[in-house]
């Protein structure tokens, strides 16, 4: 098709690419735009609907940067050349023992000219580029094989999908670190904690789980950086030396380390790196320590490799803040599932220039296993700018009139009675009525991922329920203008604005209610899955568990959770009530009758018995071809792809009136499309 396309229109593509591309540079990675937002929405929009109509899509086109499909798994990449560690310096010291070491091997007493770059905490990448184009973009795994997670990686805005400029190496492999603003992680964290869910240590299992996601849209959720500090191999160019490398990879809008200088000579690397570390804590994003190389390519290649580390780099690590205080008191505090997390209140204790008064113990089972008490002496950290944490009780500082905090039997909110079942780490208030539960559900619900009503955050939804206008989940939907206008914070355009968001969240798709109904253990991917495989929020009530379980990737967990909830009398009687305040999900998901030029667009089938290919070479091909392919039988399947010994699903199929086909027939259905032959 796109051969067809006319020239002008090519061009006019080509266009909007290379300009929308380049603002996005600017904007994400300069942080300096020359145009609005609203002009370049209205750019991509144009090259949305060029695309659309034309069937020309450049593989750099900004549009392809999220909308690929969930996948099953990730492939394995083999790195051309090996990606290294770094060895550690945890002193001065150490450093000068490491110069020491490089100059005797280059057998030389001149300063040795070093670069010095901060020390991203996240995880190495390495993007493989042929002609200018990303290709691949894969983890550091053992070093030699990675896996290929190039789908999720080309979500993060900050990574061209082209080199820039003119000097554009044949092929080149560049190394660089994914990373997470300390915000962002403490927001996910937040949102984790409320659902009950275990939290990430530190931002660096914070971006490795974000980019080891088997749906790239959860990638995109999640806002990752990108710092680019190293060449892997390189065909049809030349770099004398990492600092040159480095202003390439600049000068080719790659964003490069924030910070990061030359230096000649071991005092003034560590002059750099005190410069580095006393910034630090104004930086937006973790670094743990600083890295120092030896600038010329042709002393690196000299000094060569031990191992698993080269000698010619070595990371100085800082040392972590840390201080003593006391812990005055150990309460609770209750989220939108009824999980209630401790937390330590202390001594105001300044760490690393802040002062820190409380921190979150995470959940009881902790306090047992640091033995955590009330009058406690204990050793608090600071990772980088990250959540304070107790690192050890100091025992020897006891008096014994410290006091052990047990489980709270009663919920810190509504004082009613607090359940902790077999296995379960979380104490959970289950009462219906808990303020706390209600006005974190809500905001929650509200919430971007969920229903996105803009201007119904912590604070108003925390207002709303102290004037008593929230008492019940749906009096969201009850909500008049007239209420809002007596309220502090309103004025006639704010409550407008609010009863407007509120509007509109009316009509959202199924997927970001059922994320924001905040059912236990389903979050954005779960909430996809289900409203693919049932489309209508009524064909979810009262679903039996294994129904939910016959979605593929969906779990015990998630599928006993779902039925529950949707078991649940007054969960039913709420969605109702929510119906008729004017709730309407018929806003597709996954539209049916979208126009396109996929033949199986919209169209769910479910496979049963044995088929002349592997089962997940069908499912791929179904999904290849615009289809959905899940694994139970529902009323929303559209055929039944049977093969010999089908079993109960067929039966399934007919008493439902599912259409049943042969392998066959769905290759037959396919035949408009070129690509079955690609992938048979
Ligand atoms: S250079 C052989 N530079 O730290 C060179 N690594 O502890 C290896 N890292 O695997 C990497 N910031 O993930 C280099 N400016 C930087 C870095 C950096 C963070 C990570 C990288 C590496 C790990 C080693």
């Amino acid at each position: 098709m796109s051969e067809k396309t006319p020239e002008h229109i090519r061009k006019e593509i080509a266009g909007l690419v290379k300009e929308l591309n380049d603002h996005s540079y600017r904007y994400h990675v300069l942080d300096s735009p020359v145009i609005s937002d609203a002009e370049y929405d209205r750019h991509y929009r144009r090259l949305r609907e060029l695309e659309e109509h034309y069937g020309h899509i450049l593989p750099d086109s900004p549009t392809q940067r999220v909308g690929a499909a969930p996948s099953e798994k990730f492939e394995k990449v083999k790195h051309t050349e090996p990606m290294l560690s770094l060895d550690n310096a945890f002193s001065h010291d150490e450093l000068k023992e490491f110069d020491k070491k490089v100059r005797k091997i280059l057998n030389t007493n001149d300063d040795i000219e070093y670069t010095v770059e901060p020390k991203y905490d996240g995880l190495a990448m390495e993007l493989t580029y042929r002609n200018g184009l990303l290709m691949k973009a894969s983890t550091r795994g053992d070093g030699y094989e990675g896996e290929d997670v190039t789908r999720n990686i080309r979500t993060i805005r900050e990574v061209p999908l082209r080199i820039a400029g003119t000097s554009i190496p044949d092929e080149i492999d560049i190394r660089g670190e994914v990373y997470m603003d300390i915000d962002e992680f403490e927001a996910l964290n937040r949102q984790r904690a409320d659902r009950g869910e275990p939290l990430f240590a530190n931002p660096r299992n914070a971006s490795a789980g974000a980019v080891r996601q088997l749906d790239p849209a959860i990638t995109a959720s999640r806002r990752l950086h990108l710092a680019c500090y190293g060449l892997g191999s390189v065909k049809g160019a030349r770099f004398t030396c990492q600092s040159d490398f480095m202003a390439w990879l600049s000068r080719s809008h790659f964003p490069i380390p924030d910070g990061m200088t030359m230096a000649k000579g071991i005092e003034k690397v560590i002059d750099e790196i005190r410069r580095l570390e006393k910034e630090r804590g104004a930086l937006p994003f973790e670094t743990d320590g600083a890295v120092i190389k030896v600038n010329d390519f042709a002393l690196q290649q000299k000094l060569g490799v031990k191992t698993r580390e080269p000698r010619w780099a070595i990371a100085y690590k800082y040392p972590a803040h840390q201080g003593t205080t006391v812990v005055r008191d150990i309460l609770g505090s209750v989220g939108r599932t009824g999980v209630i997390t401790p937390f330590a209140v202390f001594e105001p204790v300044r760490i690393g220039g802040v002062t820190v008064s409380r921190s979150t113990l995470h959940n009881w089972d902790e306090i047992e296993r640091k033995d955590i008490r009330i009058g406690d002496t204990v050793v608090v950290e600071r990772a980088g700018d990250v959540i304070p944490h107790v690192v050890m009780v100091v025992t020897e500082k006891r008096t014994g009139r410290e006091r052990m905090v047990p489980v709270p039997v009663e919920c810190p909110a509504c004082g009613s009675q607090v359940v902790r079942e077999e296995g379960e780490v979380a104490a959970r208030c289950v009462s219906l009525h808990c303020p706390a539960q209600l006005q974190e559900k809500i905001i929650h619900f509200a919430s971007r991922g969920g229903m996105d009503i803009e201007g119904l955050g912590e604070k108003n939804v925390g207002l709303l329920y102290e004037k008593g206008f929230i008492r019940h989940f749906e009096d969201i939907y009850r909500l008049r203008k007239e209420d809002l206008l007596g309220l502090p914070r309103f004025a006639e355009k704010s409550a407008a604005n609010l009863i407007t968001a509120i509007e509109k969240s009316k009509h959202a798709t199924l997927a970001r209610f059922l994320f924001a109904a905040g059912i236990l253990h389903v979050g954005e991917y779960a909430a996809k899955l289900l409203a693919r495989n049932f489309r209508r929020l009524e064909d979810l009530y009262h679903v039996k568990k294994e129904e939910v379980l016959g979605i593929r990737q969906v779990g015990e967990k998630i599928a006993a959770s779902v039925s529950a909830f949707f078991s649940d009398r007054k969960n039913l009687e709420l969605l109702d009530s929510m119906k008729k305040l004017g709730l309407d999900l018929s806003n597709p998901d996954f539209p049916r009758e979208k126009k396109s030029s996929l033949p199986l667009e919209g169209m769910t089938f479910v496979i049963t018995g044995t088929l002349p290919r592997m089962r997940i070479e069908v499912e791929t091909l179904i999904e290849s071809q615009g289809g959905h392919a899940a694994s139970a039988v529902s009323a929303s399947t559209d055929y039944l792809i049977a093969g010999e010994d089908a079993g109960s699903k067929l039966e399934k199929a007919k008493k439902l009136g599912v259409k049943i086909i042969s392998f066959d027939a769905l290759i037959k259905m396919m035949e408009k499309s070129s690509a079955q032959q690609r992938l048979f």
